[in-house]
């Protein structure tokens, strides 16, 4: 059995009491799944690799205080993420900020906390414009005193991620991150503003569910290229390569939601390839090493609860990405609406991704393929071909698997929704950590 198999007949009986005192879509996120993830990255990345969890897959309060427990930094690209971290205990000193839209409103943040000697862990800047207004801001204060902005560069690394195309940001294409070229202008920016600023290092994120491990080696390889180029033109200064120089190579270790035999890396793999990459350069390299994973913490310890709308008999082709696995197409005889969709989980919506789904109490082995689809007034609405029981009726419960990243983060209110509740299952029981929202704006 699967490890998620396991984790969902485990909660079924959980479920199904939950969902007799709540209004489905909920979700309900198990805290034994949660720290097994964070247990499984600890190991493969042990100290003194500087572990951060990036918040925008899961902000959730009570998801990313016990990741802070245990010991885990943030990773940010806002304020509100900001403040999100320091609720959940964790001190500047361990929150880092990116991100390629920062506004005023976060390069004040980060120039508060570094003047008033409480700086961030670092801020990682996106483009050469970004460096510039950055420091124009710095320089716009007049002399700080304090602690000075740690600064990371990010690089495009230009490699073929092997993921979802709307996951790629590590292609060349992508709108993330520097080539080369722009990366030295960038530094000599941030080398030039002098003292409120001290470039430490390169910033790296390849992608998100990265299955493509040699190219994934090849874009750390590019950086740590890009960090040692910036160390011998001295626009990172050898004190500040010794004490401080960093590598952050992002996150993107995959988490596995199609059936099928494919073995994805592990991240151990990841890190035996940051490992290999590391002793192989030829220049210097950084002597911190960062990562800041987001998916591979929360994706698989949280479902999303859903009830079935209607089931009718309808002809449907899905078509790829959305069909059986390695299908290009999947002829479907029935299709059911379900009362969660894209509002819930714009994944399959936004890029095509297929989420595990089943009833959580089938009254028959019996299954047909279905379409199933989200109650939202948009085609995209939909979850793709799935067996399902032959007589799934109105009012039946069925679970959808790894909806614990970029699921409840990115829910949206349109088509007059309101926001899920949250349940959690602890040693304490289950416990209600948000209540759903109001239905009106
Ligand atoms: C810069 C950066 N770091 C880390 C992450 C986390 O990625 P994942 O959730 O795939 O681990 C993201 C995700 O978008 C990101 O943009």
């Amino acid at each position: 059995m699967s490890r998620l198999a396991d984790f969902t007949s485990r909660v079924t009986p959980i479920i199904n009491k939950a969902a007799a005192q709540h209004a489905t879509p909920f979700y309900l996120t198990d805290e034994g799944r949660l720290s097994e993830a964070a247990s499984i990255l600890e190991s493969a990345f042990p100290e003194p690799w500087v572990r951060s969890y990036s918040l925008k897959a899961d902000p959730l309060p009570p998801v990313v205080k016990l990741l802070a427990q245990r010991g885990w930094g943030a990773n940010c690209v806002s304020i509100g993420e900001i403040a999100a971290a320091r609720e959940a205990g964790i001190p500047n000193s361990r929150i880092t900020l990116e991100g390629i839209g920062k506004g005023e409103g976060e390069f004040d943040a980060a120039i508060h906390a570094a003047s008033s000697g409480d700086p961030l862990r670092w801020v990682a800047i996106e483009s050469f414009d970004e460096a510039r207004a950055l420091a124009d801001a710095v320089a716009a204060r007049g002399a700080v005193d304090g602690a000075a902005i740690r600064i990371l560069v990010r690089l495009n690394p230009a490699i073929e991620p092997g993921t979802h195309s709307g996951l790629a940001v590590g292609r060349g294409s992508s709108k993330f991150g520097t080539d080369p070229t722009e990366l030295l202008a960038a530094a000599r920016i941030i080398a030039e503003a002098g003292a409120p600023l001290q470039l430490i290092g390169i910033h790296l994120h390849a992608g998100s569910q990265l299955r493509n491990l040699q190219e994934w080696q090849t874009a750390v390889e590019r950086s740590l290229a890009a960090y040692a180029e910036l160390v011998h033109g001295g626009l990172i200064t050898d004190e500040v390569h010794r004490t401080s120089g960093t590598l952050c190579v992002g996150g993107g270790e995959p988490i596995s939601l199609e059936p099928g035999n494919e073995r994805l890396p592990t991240a151990a793999d990841f890190c035996g390839a940051a490992d290999a990459a590391w002793s192989g350069a030829p220049g210097v390299t950084p002597p911190i090493r960062a990562i800041e994973p987001g998916r591979a913490l929360v994706a698989e310890a949280t479902l999303l609860i859903s009830r079935v709308l209607h089931v009718r008999e309808r002809h449907e082709t899905v078509l790829a990405p959305l069909a059986l696995p390695g299908e290009a197409a999947s002829a479907c005889a029935r299709q059911v609406i379900l009362d969660a969709g894209m509002s819930e989980l714009i994944r399959p919506a936004l890029y095509g991704a297929r989420h595990p789904l089943r009833a959580v109490a089938p009254r028959t082995a019996s299954t047909i393929l279905a379409a199933l689809h989200g109650p939202i007034c948009e085609s995209t609405d939909a979850l793709g071909a799935h067996h399902v029981p032959t007589d799934t009726a109105r009012g039946d419960l069925f679970l959808i698997e790894g909806a614990g990243a970029y699921a409840d983060a990115m829910w949206s209110s349109y088509n007059g929704r309101p926001r899920p509740a949250r349940l959690m299952v602890g040693s304490a029981g289950v416990k209600v950590v948000r209540e759903r929202s109001a239905e009106k704006f």
